[in-house]
């Protein structure tokens, strides 16, 4: 196990992803505090989602450095290679990060219960008769306690999502990745989302959040991270980002969302 000496959550440093010969992420650093809230703001393709997704190692990154609460799960050797931890240590890093993402993702043949008892029991081997406890105490704090056994096609999207919340933090991570929650949903059905994910963070949850939602990042995130073709081009506490955005692309970026 390798240690770094922070108490970040998240220490990703020199980020560079590529697809092919496009280059998405290049020379990203992310640096995440306990209980922060990070939202991560910019326009289609800037590497938003392709971030998140190099944190819990759903892509791979070419070089640089990620760190969750201290241990690596890729750093850079001495000639600047990054090399990725044994795949048990991946697993164990891994697991203190949840993710939600734009589409839901639950199984649809599985009832709202069932979605949220399945990983727990099956990865961490936990027993049922434990789990069901914690996921109704869960569903409840989401708001959807008399939901448990209904199918997610009888859900509204807003209510998918809480179920996904809910499903995220039945493996009790310490860290909560989101990706565009509410995007998919009618204007009407963000508002029960973000304030689910309001709670969370009064909670004092540890969250990446991509979003579109100007308000939340404003309200709720503690920092803003403002994206531009594959770098960091702007990083700010969420008041001082709003009231005065320094680059050009940035003003430009927030007066196209505010309008
Ligand atoms: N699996 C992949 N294979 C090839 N190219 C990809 C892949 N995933 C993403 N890309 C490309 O990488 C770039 C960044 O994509 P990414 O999804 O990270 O952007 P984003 O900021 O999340 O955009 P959006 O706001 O539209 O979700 C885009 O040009 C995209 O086409
Ligand atoms: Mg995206």
């Amino acid at each position: 196990m390798h240690a770094t000496t922070t108490d970040l959550m998240i220490d990703a440093r020199q980020i560079h992803k590529s697809f092919g010969h496009l280059e998405v992420l290049k020379g990203v650093d992310l640096q995440v505090k306990p209980s922060e809230v990070v939202a991560i703001i910019g326009s289609s393709g800037s590497g938003k989602s392709t971030l998140l997704r190099c944190l819990n190692h759903l892509e791979t990154i070419h070089s640089g450095s990620i760190a969750i609460e201290g241990d690596y799960l890729v750093r850079q050797d001495e000639n600047r290679q990054s090399r990725y931890a044994p795949d048990k240590d991946i697993k164990r890093i891994c697991a203190k990060i949840g993710m939600v993402f734009q589409q839901f993702n639950l199984f649809p043949h599985m009832t709202v219960l069932q979605n949220i008892i399945e990983a727990p029991i099956t990865v961490k081997k936990q027993n049922k008769n434990d789990i069901i406890p914690l996921a109704q105490n869960l569903l409840n704090k989401v708001g959807l306690a008399e939901k448990q056994d209904c199918y997610p096609s009888q859900l509204s999207g807003g209510q998918k999502q809480r179920v996904a919340i809910a499903r995220a933090l039945a493996m009790q991570p310490d860290i909560m990745l989101f990706d565009e929650p509410t995007s998919a949903l009618d204007p009407e059905l963000t508002g029960e989302v973000l304030k689910t994910m309001q709670k969370l963070a009064e909670d004092k949850m540890t969250m990446v959040v991509v979003t579109h939602e100007m308000g939340f990042a404003r309200e709720v995130a503690d920092t803003v991270l403002f994206m531009d073709s594959g770098v960091v081009l702007e990083r700010n506490h969420a008041r001082d980002f709003f009231a005065n955005p320094e680059h050009k692309r940035t003003q430009a970026f927030l007066s196209a969302m505010l309008k």
